[in-house]
């Protein structure tokens, strides 16, 4: 497969916008196509707004000069151009088969065609396209500039060298890999959020909460856990001294208790607008930026602790600050 230096973006909004902040920040080029012009202005905000954060995560590390970020408005222009594109325009099969179909036609059959859907399996993304073999999900978690988190699932018609060198390029980026064994929708991630957020639709409609006071049911207590161990590792320490089996002696017998619908509730407009002035009221007059802002400082300041204990996300870090060390030799 062609080696990656220049990664073409397809799509530049919200992951696409974090993607090229990303890929720059870590020493590749980046040409950017998006069928609305008006996204570039756009898209180089983006990027200018994630340096600082970017910047402060990787402190001290080795690495390459940026890259450098030029945009266009035509797929095919990008496509000639790029040694690995990352496909992230709205999630509808149809629009997405029809803009990785136009860039498939014309990238050269060694570069990797990737795609950021959230729930789409590869298989059904890369059916009919040409060289589907280079084709592949390489799912990101917003703001993907500081999450690591990529889900890299392979389609039936997808080359084990393309998984391979995909997850070797993600690590270049300073990610964190996770190989996902079976396509599934929604991979691993989206389907263990969503079962949260349906939840959190039901309490909501049958007024047992607000958005605010779920929030809290998370944030002061379970969330705290989330950035180091996940569920299962946690569910084994408050097993005791019994651990794994002794949780599922205990807590085993709850999933017969109704605790969850499990089914989704209507989106009434009710339940619509209880979700929207919920998180209006949470955000106390700060607005999406002020709020990412907030966001950003807090995912930096966390990795940094998680990396003096070489845990989670701090791991990543860590390894990503090795991979340099070893490059700049
Ligand atoms: N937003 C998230 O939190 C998130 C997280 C992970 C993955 N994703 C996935 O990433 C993808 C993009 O999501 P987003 O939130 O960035 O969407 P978005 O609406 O912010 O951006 C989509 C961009 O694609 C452009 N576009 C539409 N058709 C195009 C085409 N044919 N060629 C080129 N550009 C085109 C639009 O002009 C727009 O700028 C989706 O598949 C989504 O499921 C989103």
């Amino acid at each position: 497969m062609k080696t990656i230096r220049t990664l073409g973006l397809l799509g530049t909004g919200v992951i696409g916008g974090g993607w090229a902040a990303r890929a720059l920040h870590a020493g590749f080029d980046v040409v950017a196509a998006d069928l609305n012009p008006a996204m570039e202005d756009w898209l180089r905000g983006a990027v200018e707004t994630a340096a600082p954060a970017l910047g402060r995560l990787t402190e001290g590390m080795a690495l390459p000069p940026p890259g450098r970020l030029s945009f266009t408005t035509d797929p095919a222009e990008m496509a000639v151009a790029a040694d690995a594109i990352q496909e992230n325009v709205p999630e509808v099969m149809d629009v997405k088969r029809a803009a990785l179909s136009r860039v498939a036609d014309v990238a050269g059959e060694d570069v990797l065609i990737l795609s950021s859907t959230s729930g789409f399996m590869p298989s059904d993304l890369q059916a009919g396209l040409a060289h589907p073999e280079r084709v592949l999900v390489g799912h990101p978690f917003n703001p993907v500039y500081l999450c690591p988190l990529v889900e890299v699932v392979a389609g039936k018609a997808t080359a084990e060298t393309a998984v391979a060198h995909a997850s070797d390029f993600y690590r270049a980026m300073g990610m964190e890999v996770l190989r996902v064994r079976k396509e599934v929708p929604g991979h691993l991630s989206d389907r263990l959020q969503e079962a949260m957020w349906r939840e959190i639709l039901h309490s909501l409609n049958d007024d047992i909460a607000t958005t605010g006071e779920l929030d809290a049911s998370i944030v002061y207590g379970p969330g705290l856990r989330w950035a180091f161990m996940g569920m299962n590792q946690i569910y084994m320490i408050a097993g005791g001294e019994g651990g794994a089996r002794h949780f599922m002696e205990q807590f085993g017998p709850c999933l017969d208790e109704p605790w969850s619908y499990l089914k989704a509730p209507d989106l009434s407009p009710e339940i619509i607008d209880r979700f929207v002035e919920g998180t209006a009221a949470q955000a106390g007059g700060k607005s999406v930026r002020d709020l990412e802002a907030i966001r950003d400082e807090c995912l930096v300041a966390i990795q940094q602790v998680l990396a003096r204990h070489d845990i989670g996300a701090g791991r990543t870090l860590n390894a990503w600050g090795r991979l340099l060390d070893a490059e700049a030799r």
